[in-house]
């Protein structure tokens, strides 16, 4: 079993986003800044994640459930005393405790693993990952002794005019042996420029202790990047939906523009589909190989075939066939699912219904709750009437079904297999097999009728 814990911290309540929300449960590329942070630490091979909580700790929690224990800050005094609050359940384990913050969403799995790694490999007390920033002010500066070892971390409103030119800091993230790290906690004190007890000093208590203070630099500093502010947050965004763009192009994905094509994390997309601009992919969102996707298409929790042409579509938690054809203008709504070869066209909005092999739902329709066969085909305009006010009622349409433009089916309804509805009807009673049914008054035509009512204006 594994020997790594992480701690990571997530009690402030991040004042400069001005925001009700906990600031790690801002979302940033589909999930929240803490989820990021925690499948990082499960890719490092962490057997537990513990996340101390405080402001708005108990919806913190539930984003969580399942994913980690917890550990409540009841006031927010420090970074140094944040860990303090995770003694008690730590206090039989000997292994390595990796700190983390939870506000870097960019931080990748391969970076820990790394840290974890040359933490254990050089037997380190502790171990800090620093990055070198151009621009260092806000963090804890990592100051060196003339050997090149860490001497100690010392905060922005601490530092002197020397401490502050330098341009290592501290990311945040460390590796302590457990042992080690709450007997040092205890050592440390809260007289310091912001009146908190700082993590960060406990590398000065180690090293008073003549233990082993390991750093590992991190190539990108953007990767350990914490974020404050709503534009933070939007900077982040950009760098992970780049990093998910390429990562497509890199298996055979082909983005039209990377710079509008928005897509979650979680999403899969097989070779040779084409993504065109300003298309959403979030979610469970699968896609098969060598389809089209886009302009303006939203898709949300949907698994797509292969060879689907999506244009111009919002489908959320459908499920699509091979060779599937949709748009432009289409609203395809929860628990739809269409067979291989559906056709569905302009101005369609689809919910809660099953769709057979090659069927065409070609026009301005609203198909919901039905269960329609193999190529059956609809007219356009035509509408489910699935709704009497107070229940949903289902529609079935048999294989081979001819529906024609502008009917009315009036729910629970079964269209017959080979059956016509006569264009504009509207059907209260079930159609059998290859049967017409028409429901609508006879045309009438009344001759002269023109002539007659010119007549009439006349005499008036
Ligand atoms: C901290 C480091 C600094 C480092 C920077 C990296 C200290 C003293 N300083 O500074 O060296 O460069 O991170 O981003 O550690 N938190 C709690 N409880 C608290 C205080 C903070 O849970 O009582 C959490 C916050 O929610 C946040 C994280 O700890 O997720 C970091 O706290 P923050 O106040 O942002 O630390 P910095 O001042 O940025
Ligand atoms: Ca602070």
């Amino acid at each position: 079993m594994s020997e790594l814990v992480t701690v990571i911290l997530a009690a402030g309540k991040g004042t400069r986003m001005k925001s009700a929300l906990p600031k790690v449960l801002h979302r940033i590329g589909g999930k929240s800044m803490v989820e990021h942070v925690v499948d990082a630490a499960n890719f490092a091979g962490a057997r537990q994640n513990i996340v101390v909580v405080g402001f708005g700790a108990e919806r913190v929690q539930n984003e969580l459930t399942g994913r980690a224990d917890f550990a409540l800050q009841e006031k927010q005094l420090g970074t140094g005393h944040a860990v303090m609050q995770t003694e008690s359940l730590l206090k039989d384990f000997n292994g390595t405790v990796m700190v983390l913050c939870g506000d870097t969403p960019l931080l990748q799995g391969e970076l820990l693993a790394k840290l974890y790694a040359e933490h254990r490999a050089v037997n380190a007390a502790a171990t800090v990952l620093t990055a070198v920033m151009p621009d260092p002010s806000g963090y804890g500066r990592v100051i060196r002794n003339t050997a090149g070892e860490v001497h100690k971390i010392v905060e922005q409103k601490d530092a002197s005019a020397g401490e502050l030119a330098v341009r290592e800091i501290n990311t945040g993230i460390y590796c302590f042996e457990s042992q080690l790290l709450f007997e040092a906690l205890k050592q440390i004190n809260c007289a310091n420029a912001q009146g908190e007890y700082y993590l960060t000093d406990v590398i000065g208590v180690l090293v008073q202790k003549q233990a082993k203070i390991w750093a590992v630099t991190a190539e990108n500093y953007h990767d350990t990047m914490g974020i404050n502010s709503r534009l933070q947050l939007a900077q982040a965004e950009k760098i992970i939906r780049q990093r998910k763009n390429m990562s497509l192009m890199e298996q055979g994905v082909t983005i039209m523009d990377p710079d509008s094509t928005f897509i979650d994390e979680s999403v899969k997309v097989a070779q040779d589909t084409v993504i065109y601009p300003f298309t959403w992919l979030e979610g469970r969102t699968v896609i098969g190989s060598g389809c089209v996707i886009g302009p303006n298409t939203r898709i949300q929790n949907t698994k797509i075939g292969r060879d689907v042409t999506l244009h111009f579509v919002y489908a959320h938690d459908c499920e699509i066939g091979d060779g599937v054809t949709v748009g432009p203008y289409v609203h395809l709504r929860p628990n739809t699912k269409l067979d291989n070869g559906v056709k569905i066209g302009n101005f369609v909005e689809v919910k809660n219904s099953n769709i057979g092999e090659n069927s065409k739902i070609p026009h301005l329709s609203y198909i919901g709750d039905t269960d329609m066969g193999a190529r059956v085909n609809i007219g356009s305009g035509t509408i489910t009437v699935n709704y009497d006010g107070k229940d949903k009622h289902r529609t079935t349409i048999e294989d081979g079904a001819f529906v024609g433009c502008n009917s009315n089916l009036v729910a629970p309804v079964t269209i017959g297999q080979d059956s016509y509805v006569a264009a504009g009807s509207t059907i209260t009673k079930d159609v059998p097999p290859a049967a017409l049914g028409v429901g609508r008054a006879r045309q009438a035509n009344i001759e002269e009728w023109v002539n007659k009512k010119k007549i009439k204006e006349k005499g008036e």
